[in-house]
């Protein structure tokens, strides 16, 4: 990662990064035993969209007179929480040689762990942030395999509109980042998400993943599949054809569930409302619109229609019990550092 020529960098920058939601999906990694598995060097690759809706803005102050790093989660002092954002912030202080602690403060629009990919704005806007705070001039593709190693789908969110995240081959993982496959102007297409439980999750995806490729008798058969349903992805995105992109995303989303499920002990993030509100989808689908579902590792049901569809999703979503609220995106930009 190259160095400004010019001074060290101002100390501090804010950049706001937004979530994304895989419509085909990225579930195990490549070295679950490593013991420096947050390289986050995914199994598969994975495509995904970028949203507007769901925004992290952060911003990183380092300076000299700290004695640890300080983290603020949506106004609160999260020292918990704190370790994770360190060992983060290590990579970066590698990178530009400067060794000072920092004082972070994130705030996301939207609930904080509970399936929404807080994680993938979060460590978007903390990688760019961080990364212009200390004068580093990540390539694109840098920053995105940067921000991979706080949370794999960070990755994705560097970028707006359509997302590729590749797999990658290589041991230090380099190779390992995103790219955008078509600007969110190419296809306008809406997301709905469904919160059916505010709260975080039991099992965080990491958890979930290394449990299922150590156990699930799934999980091959999920990886060889991949590279098909990722042609059938991007295939269908640069057509625009929405039959094509809905039948290939539901099937990634079930494949990937069903792999979690037939994990020993299973994992299972799906609620009573998660069941009917994909029976609620599917219904509008045989009625002829243009709707499909996702679901990430938590109980919120992600609806992806064309706009006409967008009014009607929200209204059957929320005419299912335990449909506590839902929330309605476009497609947005990629990360942005603030001056
Ligand atoms: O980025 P992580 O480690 O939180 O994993 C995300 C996993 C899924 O959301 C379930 C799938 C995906 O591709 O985003």
């Amino acid at each position: 990662m190259r160095v400004s020529d010019g001074p060290p960098g101002p100390g501090q920058a804010e950049a706001v990064a937004r979530a994304n939601i895989a419509l085909v999906k990225y579930w195990g990694k490549r070295a679950p035993r490593d013991p420096g598995a947050n390289f986050n060097l995914p199994a598969v690759g994975s495509l995904s969209l970028t949203l507007d809706a769901l925004s992290t803005r952060t911003r990183v102050r380092f300076d000299p007179a700290l004695e640890a790093d300080q983290l603020r989660l949506n106004g609160r002092d999260e020292p918990a929480a704190a370790a994770r954002i360190s060992r983060f912030l290590d990579i970066v202080r590698a990178a530009a040689n400067r060794h000072v602690f920092a004082h972070v403060d994130s705030e996301n629009n939207f609930p904080t762990g509970a399936g929404l990919a807080s994680s993938a704005s979060g460590f978007a806007a903390l990688a760019a942030a961080a990364t212009a705070a200390l004068g580093l001039e990540p390539s694109a593709a840098e920053l995105s395999a940067l921000a991979r190693r706080g949370s794999g789908s960070a990755a994705r969110s560097i970028f707006g509109g359509f997302v590729h995240w590749h797999r990658g081959e290589r041991d230090d993982g380099a190779d390992s980042f995103a790219e955008p496959l078509a600007p969110a102007t190419h296809w306008p297409l809406r997301v709905v998400v469904a919160v059916t439980d505010e709260a975080p999750k039991a099992t965080g995806s990491t958890d979930g993943m290394t449990a299922t490729q150590l156990t699930s008798p799934y999980f091959q058969a999920w990886v060889e599949g991949q590279d098909a349903d990722l042609a059938e992805a991007r295939a269908a995105v640069l057509a625009r054809d929405f039959d094509r992109l809905a039948d290939v995303t539901e099937y990634s989303c079930l494949k990937m569930h069903a792999s979690a499920m037939a994990a020993r002990p299973g994992v299972l993030y799906w609620n009573g409302a998660t069941i009917e509100g994909l029976h609620a989808i599917r219904g509008l689908r045989a009625k002829g619109l243009p709707v499909c579902f996702t679901i990430d590792a938590g109980p919120q049901v992600k609806v992806v229609c064309l706009p006409e569809a967008e009014v009607m999703a929200c209204e059957t979503l929320l005419a299912v019990p335990g449909v506590k609220r839902v929330i309605a995106s476009g497609l947005g930009a990629g990360v942005e550092v603030k001056a």
